[in-house]
């Protein structure tokens, strides 16, 4: 099993170029002579400006800095500066702003607060941080990131594989696993048994009856008909004129009812071509909840077993087909700021 490069942590595939040179700064602390920093370099832990709401051990520590003693270290051999200004405390607070121009012996620091990771996870392991028994999702992240509260974003099941995402933003990651925001993920799944047809596609899109409660409306995609394959407007039709006849938002309320129609009409058109390449015993499933086995419990109600599962959507985000199973990459800006708006919280300063 492949185990992903580890030196630079937490950064997209783009950037890699200019992250590795800054992480060469990060993680080698220079032996040349400290500085003899006089006790005016070394302030009591004021804000540098009005703003300030950062301290800086904590941002030198998301910088890979070292443990919080070395950074200590760091800034009383006067290593640190902001601009001219050599930051004797390690507890002095600045802004997001002035925290961008942070200074390591003189080189700029990449420091990213919060981290968000996709990564492919492997079919044999548990969602897990720890396991006493078995390997776990985690064993496949490197410990300084595991170290800074990175935590999975709900649960595959140890046979499940694919998409998983990864954060240290609690709220992010309650809002992403709560059916309330309904944030869909897609599933593809192989299955035994007869062949699912347009009733099971009806009965999803009403919503299944499990031992726990009825599931929302969910959207069951099923390999292309001979006619479909003709028709070029397939994604919108076939949920418009199938899933939507039974669609049964039972206790939402009106706008939710509409915002669940839309999140599920749209991951349809967005797994438009995943449809396509589908086998006969495959299927796409498309839920907004994240409940206990749902998936396997979903086809069992059908009087089917799913035989493989893999996530390769949640919201905005698909899984990136360059990450081989058990490989991570950190999202980048783009893929960030979309999530942080489908869970209606603002995309964070750092
Ligand atoms: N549903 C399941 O049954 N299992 C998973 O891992 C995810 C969704």
């Amino acid at each position: 099993m492949d185990t992903p490069e580890t030196k630079c942590p937490i950064t997209a595939p783009a950037e890699e170029d200019q992250a590795e040179k800054s992480c060469e700064v990060k993680m080698s602390f220079p032996k040349a002579a400290p500085p003899k920093v006089s006790t005016a370099q070394n302030p009591a832990p004021t804000p540098l400006s009005g703003k300030a709401s950062y301290r800086i051990d904590k941002l030198l520590a998301a910088s890979c800095c070292g443990s919080r003693k070395d950074i200590k270290k760091l800034c009383r051999d006067g290593r640190v500066r902001l601009g001219n200004q050599t930051i004797g405390n390690a507890a002095t607070k600045v802004s997001a702003e002035e925290a961008k121009e942070l200074l390591l012996d003189g080189q700029p620091l990449e420091i990213q607060l919060t981290l968000l990771i996709m990564m492919n996870k492997r079919p044999s392991v548990l969602t897990a941080l720890v396991d006493r028994r078995e390997a776990t999702a985690a064993d496949d992240l490197p410990e300084e990131l595991l170290e800074r509260g990175l935590v999975p974003v709900g649960r595959l099941d140890k046979d499940t594989s694919g998409l998983l995402l990864w954060t240290n933003d609690g709220t992010l990651n309650h809002r992403l696993c709560s059916p309330r925001h309904l944030i869909s993920k897609v599933y593809r799944l192989s299955y035994s048994g007869l062949p699912l047809g347009e009733e099971d596609v009806l009965k999803c899109a009403a919503g299944l009856p499990l031992d726990d409660g009825p599931t929302l409306p969910a959207a069951l995609l099923l390999p292309l008909s001979a006619e479909e394959k003709l028709n070029q407007d397939q994604p919108g039709r076939y949920f418009e004129e199938l899933i939507g006849s039974t669609f049964a938002p039972g206790a939402l309320k009106a706008a939710e009812a509409e915002k669940l129609r839309t999140v599920l009409l749209e991951s349809c058109r967005q797994v438009a071509a995943e449809r396509r390449s589908l086998a006969d015993d495959e299927a796409l499933l498309v839920i907004c909840e994240g409940r206990f086995h749902q998936v396997k419990r979903m086809l069992a109600a059908l009087g089917r077993e799913v035989t493989s599962l893999t996530r390769i959507r949640e919201g905005s985000l698909s899984l990136d087909p360059r990450l081989d199973s058990g490989e991570w990459r950190a999202l980048d800006e783009k893929e960030k700021a979309s999530l942080y708006l489908e869970a209606s919280l603002e995309v964070p300063e750092l």
